[in-house]
C-alpha cells in the first residue's frame, strides 16, 4: 500500500477526532502540539510538558489514550504503553517516536492523533538508559533498531552525553532507508540547528559518529549491526583498532528483542557487564521497550 493510500485510509477514523475533543478532559492529559508521519509504519509527535515533570534524558513514561467503552458497563479504561521520551530533559515540550501497528490496541488509534488532541501521560519517568547506570568510560555506543532510536534522540541532544565521553557512536539499523529518516534528520539538526549547535558546543559535536545501516534495501551500509560488529566491519569503518573493551567502551542498547539479546552476547564476549541505576557497570539495555 502506498503512503498516500494509507493517509487517505487514515482519514476515515479521523472523524473520531472532534468527538474525542468534546469528551471530558482525560486524567493526566497533555495536548498534542505537532505530528509528523515518516512512513506507513512510523511517526513522531510532540505534546505539552507537565510543569512539574523532571526526567533524565533516556528515560521513558507511560502514555496512551482512553480505550473503547466496555460494551456491558460503558466504562472506559486508559490504554497505556511505555514510551521513551525522545526529547532532551531541557526541552519545554515532550517528543515521542512511535511505530504504527494497524491492529495494535494503542498505536492503531495513536497514529491518528492531531494537533490539539489530548493524550494521557503518567508523569513518572523511569528507565535504565541513563548516564548514572554506566561507569566512566572513553567511548559511548548507542545501539538501536527501528523506534529504539527514541531514547538516543533524547540523549544525543543532551550536552552531558558529550561531556562524559571522548566519542559518542550511534548505530541505527532499519529495514529500509525511509525508516532511517527520523534518526538521520535528528543527527542533521544537531549538527546544523543554531540553537542545538550552541547548546551542545562544536567541540562536543565533533565527538559524534552516526552509523546507520539497512537490512532490506540498498544503502551505503548494509547489514545488521550485530553482524557488522562480529565480522569487524564497524571497527574497520570507524578506525577503531582495539575493538571493544570494558576499560574504554560503554553501551546503551534499545531495539527489538533479538537485537537486545544478540548485542548483549557480543558485549559480554568482550568483557562488558550489564549495569543498572543502583549498580553502574559497562552497558545497559532498555527492557521496557517494545519495538
Ligand atoms: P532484518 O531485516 O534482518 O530482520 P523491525 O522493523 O522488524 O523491528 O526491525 C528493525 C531492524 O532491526 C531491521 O533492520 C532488522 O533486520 C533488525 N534486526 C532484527 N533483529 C535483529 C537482531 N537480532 N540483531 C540486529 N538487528 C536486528
Amino acid at each position: 500500500m502506498t503512503r498516500a493510500m494509507t493517509l487517505m485510509n487514515d482519514q476515515t477514523p479521523m472523524t473520531d477526532a472532534p468527538a474525542a475533543k468534546a469528551t471530558p478532559t482525560l486524567p493526566d492529559a497533555q495536548v498534542v502540539t505537532a505530528v509528523k508521519h515518516y512512513t506507513d509504519r512510523l511517526f513522531s509527535f510532540r505534546v505539552t510538558r507537565p510543569a512539574s515533570l523532571r526526567f533524565r534524558s533516556g528515560e521513558f513514561v507511560m502514555i496512551g489514550l482512553m480505550g473503547d467503552p466496555d460494551p456491558k458497563t460503558g466504562k472506559q479504561r486508559p490504554l497505556l504503553r511505555a514510551y521513551s521520551i525522545a526529547s532532551p530533559s531541557w526541552d519545554e515540550e515532550l517528543e515521542f517516536y512511535s511505530i504504527k501497528v494497524q491492529d495494535g490496541p494503542l498505536t492503531s488509534k495513536l497514529q491518528h492523533v492531531q494537533v490539539g488532541d489530548e493524550i494521557i501521560l503518567r508523569p513518572k519517568p523511569v528507565g535504565t538508559l541513563v548516564h548514572d547506570a554506566l561507569l566512566p568510560g572513553k567511548r559511548l555506543w548507542f545501539f538501536s533498531t527501528g523506534t529504539g532510536f527514541a531514547p538516543f534522540a533524547s540523549l544525543l541532544r543532551d550536552p552531558e552525553t558529550y561531556e562524559l565521553y571522548d566519542q559518542v557512536i550511534v548505530t541505527h539499523t532499519c529495514r529500509d532507508v525511509a525508516e532511517l529518516t527520523y534518526g538521520a534528520d535528528l543527527i542533521e539538526s544537531i549538527k546544523t540547528d543554531e540553537l542545538l549547535v550552541e547548546l551542545i558546543g562544536e567541540e562536543n559535536l565533533a565527538k559524534l559518529v552516526y552509523y546507520p545501516t539497512t537490512t532490506r534495501e540498498q544503502s551505503p551500509k548494509m547489514g545488521r549491526i550485530t553482524d557488522l560488529l562480529k565480522d569487524g566491519t564497524v571497527f574497520k569503518d570507524l578506525g577503531i583498532e582495539d575493538g571493544l573493551s570494558s576499560e574504554t567502551d560503554r553501551a546503551m542498547v534499545c531495539g527489538s528483542m533479538g537485537l537486545n539479546v544478540d548485542i548483549k552476547e557480543i558485549l559480554e564476549s568482550h568483557g562488558l557487564e550489564e549495569g543498572a541505576n543502583s549498580d553502574p557497570k559497562h552497558y545497559v539495555v532498555e527492557k521496557a521497550f517494545v519495538g
